[in-house]
C-alpha cells in the first residue's frame, strides 16, 4: 500500500446544469449536460490522531459524521466507504471537511458533487489516480440513495468535468460546441429534492405510458436538434430548443409557477430561450442569455423572484476521437 501523505489533500467537483433532456433521460433517451466549473465542493483530507478513524464535517449540511457509526443510508458516508472499499484500505485516522457552494435539492447536482469531491480526496490521501470513469461507477452507487432511479447523468458529467451527451448504460459522447455557451443560472430558491420528481414522473409514467413514451420521444428529439445546432454555433435555434423543452417539462407535470415566472421574465428581457433544469418543481432554470443583455436578464430574474444568479460561460470544445 502507498504511504499516506502526512499533510492535508485537497479534492473538488464541480456542479452542472442539464441542457435538455432531464427526466426523459432515466427513460432511455438522451440528454446534454455540461459542467459548472465556478460552482463546486471541496473536501480537505487532514490527518486525525492515531485511532481517531474517520470523520466528515459538513458544517455547510449540518452533519459531523464519524465513519463507523453513520447510518448505512448517509450519501457523505457511503461515498467515503465505497471509497475505501474500492482501493481495499482499511479505515485510516482522517478527517474530512466537506463545504460547497451548490445550493442543495437546486438541480445541480449537489448531491452528486459532494460524494465526487469526498471519493476524490480519499483517492489522493492514498495517492491513487482519480480515473473518471471509477469515480463515475462509485458516485452512481451514492446517487442511488438520493433516488432509486438515477439515469447516471449528474455523476457521469460531474465526474468527467466535460460537456457530453448522456444515454443510460452507455459511454458518454463528448458533443462539439463551436461558440461559447453563456448562460444565467436562476435559483427559485424552493428545494426540490430529485427522489420527489422522479417518483412524480414515474407516477404519471405508470398511469399514462403512452402518453408519457410520446413526451421522452418529443424531448429526445429535441435533443438531437440540440447537439446540431451546438456543433455550428446555432445560439438562436438552440434557444428555441430549450423552450420547447421547458414546455414539455410543463405537461410532464415538473415545473412550479415560480419557475415559469422566471423563465418567462429571462425570455421577455432577451434571452434566446430558457428551461427549468434538474428534476423541476423547484431548483433552478437555466437562460441562454447573450452577453449584452446578461445585465438586463440578471435584472428582470431578480424582479421575478430569483433568489440567486449565477453567470457561467461554457466554453468551445471539439468531439473527442470516436464521440
Ligand atoms: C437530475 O439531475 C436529472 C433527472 O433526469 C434525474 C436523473 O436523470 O437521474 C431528473
Amino acid at each position: 500500500m502507498e504511504k499516506p501523505p502526512a499533510t492535508a489533500v485537497e479534492a473538488s467537483a464541480c456542479g452542472k446544469v442539464i441542457l435538455l433532456g432531464e427526466h426523459a433521460v432515466v427513460y432511455g433517451r438522451p440528454a446534454l449536460a455540461v459542467p459548472v466549473c465556478g460552482l463546486r465542493a471541496w473536501v480537505r483530507a487532514e490527518p486525525g490522531p492515531p485511532g481517531s478513524g474517520c470523520w466528515i464535517e459538513a458544517r455547510d449540511l449540518g452533519e459531523i459524521l464519524r465513519l463507523t457509526t453513520a447510518p448505512a443510508d448517509s450519501p457523505l458516508a457511503r461515498a467515503v466507504r465505497l471509497a475505501l472499499a474500492h482501493l481495499d484500505v482499511p479505515e485510516p485516522d482522517l478527517r474530512l471537511v466537506l463545504w460547497s457552494a451548490l445550493p442543495i435539492a437546486g438541480g445541480l447536482g449537489s448531491g452528486a458533487a459532494v460524494a465526487t469531491a469526498l471519493i476524490r480526496a480519499v483517492f489522493r490521501w492514498f495517492g491513487r489516480p482519480t480515473d473518471p470513469a471509477v469515480i463515475a461507477a462509485l458516485v452512481y452507487e451514492v446517487e442511488k440513495l438520493h433516488h432509486g432511479t438515477p439515469s447516471g447523468i449528474d455523476n457521469t458529467v460531474i465526474a468527467y468535468e466535460r460537456p457530453l451527451r448522456f444515454v443510460r448504460g452507455q459511454a458518454p459522447v463528448f458533443f462539439t460546441i463551436a461558440r461559447p455557451l453563456p448562460l444565467l443560472i436562476a435559483d427559485s430558491g424552493i428545494p426540490s429534492p430529485t427522489r420527489e420528481t422522479v417518483a412524480a414522473v414515474r407516477a404519471g409514467w405508470a398511469a399514462e405510458p403512452a402518453r408519457y413514451e410520446t413526451l421522452f420521444d418529443a424531448i429526445a428529439a429535441l435533443v438531437w436538434e440540440a447537439e446540431a445546432r451546438l456543433a455550428i454555433g446555432d445560439l438562436e435555434g438552440l434557444g428555441g430548443l430549450l423552450d420547447v423543452n421547458h414546455r414539455l417539462l410543463v405537461e410532464l407535470g415538473v415545473s412550479a409557477p415560480a419557475l415559469d415566472r422566471l423563465v418567462v421574465a429571462a425570455r421577455q428581457a432577451g434571452a434566446l430561450g430558457a428551461k427549468l433544469t434538474g428534476g423541476g418543481r423547484g431548483g433552478n432554470i437555466i437562460a441562454l442569455v447573450p452577453p449584452e443583455r446578461m445585465e438586463a436578464v440578471a435584472q428582470a430574474l431578480r424582479a421575478a423572484g430569483a433568489r440567486a444568479i449565477y453567470r457561467t460561460v461554457v466554453p468551445p470544445t471539439a468531439a473527442a476521437p470516436g464521440g
